[in-house]
């Protein structure tokens, strides 16, 4: 069982880094935004069980959020959080910087990412990825660690933070972890406290109508066209909103008509205010 220790300041956590290294540890990172639930916690324990120091960041990172998005809403539960990382015994620290740490006045450097961040959400969100890869260059350069840990749940993320990590030299191995799922199938989000009783009913039809195409597309069915009856299905299984359903290179995101490589379907969708994504290998 450790102690965590919880630190707002860069320089104290470079202090507290730079003493485990010393001793030999290798450290790995778990990028979060708080509102932890059981897909962060199983990240963490796939961290422990890659390095000696787990270190997790609860960053609710502005630049990610475009100005009509969630930023202020977005659940922020830092107590909680810390409570629940204690409890799991294994995470030695808790970098949670206030926003003028990360973006000091005057910050005025941001990352742009081409390859897999082209198209999917970055059609919705053209700011997002841009934001992420710039607060998650500043996470890494900041606690340098063998290994981050990102979610299959953001399969486009995991893609764009491991290019933008090889593109710029980081020397951190990006591992993803599987998607972790309340029984019903809905994948674990924080944003999944939005959801009243009703829109719960449709929203767990989101991975089931994806495993079903999933066999129709295995069974030969066309892509494309599963991909418009799976957005047809989405809408009459009470979702408002599509944004898309998309079948894609699961190594890079690119388009594909068949299924000569490992694929991926990937989809978002609205109910009422809350927009979910989901994933699944094809
Ligand atoms: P956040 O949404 O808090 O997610 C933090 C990490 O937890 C991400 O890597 C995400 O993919 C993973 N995760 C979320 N739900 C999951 C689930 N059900 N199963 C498995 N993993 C899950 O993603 C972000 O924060 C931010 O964009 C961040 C990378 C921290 C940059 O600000």
């Amino acid at each position: 069982m450790k102690t965590i220790q919880i630190t707002p300041s860069i320089s104290q956590l470079r202090r507290q880094l730079t003493q485990w290294r010393e001793e030999g540890a290798n450290i790995a990172l778990v990028p979060t935004m708080g509102a932890l639930h059981e897909g962060h916690i199983s990240l963490v324990r796939q961290a422990n069980t890659v390095a000696q120091r787990v270190v997790v960041s609860i960053f609710v990172n502005p630049t990610q959020f475009a100005p009509h998005e969630d930023f202020a809403a977005y659940p922020r539960t830092f107590k909680a959080d810390c409570d629940k990382l204690a409890g799991t015994g294994v995470v030695d620290l808790v970098f949670a910087p206030p926003p003028e740490e990360v973006y000091p006045p005057g910050f005025a450097t941001s990352l742009t990412v081409g390859g897999p961040a082209l198209g999917l959400e970055s059609d919705f969100r053209p700011h997002f990825f841009g934001g992420v890869a710039t607060v998650v260059a500043k996470l890494l350069l900041a606690v340098m660690p063998d290994i981050a840990i990102f979610g299959e749940k953001d399969f486009q993320q995991l893609l764009v933070v491991r290019q933008m990590a090889t593109d710029l030299g980081l020397p951190t191995d990006i591992i993803g972890a599987a998607i972790v799922r309340e029984p019903n199938g809905l994948a674990l989000s924080s944003r999944n406290v939005y959801l009243t009783p009703g829109e719960r009913l449709v929203a767990v039809q989101l991975n089931r109508i994806l495993a079903d195409s999933c066999k129709q597309i295995r069974a030969g069915a066309p892509i494309v066209e599963i991909e418009t009856r799976s957005a047809v299905t989405l809408r009459e299984a009470g979702f408002d909103i599509v944004d898309y359903v998309a079948v894609r290179d699961a190594g890079t995101l690119a388009p594909i008509e068949q299924l000569s490589k490992p694929a991926r379907i990937l989809a978002a969708a609205k109910i009422g205010r809350t927009r979910l994504i989901d994933n699944m290998p094809v």
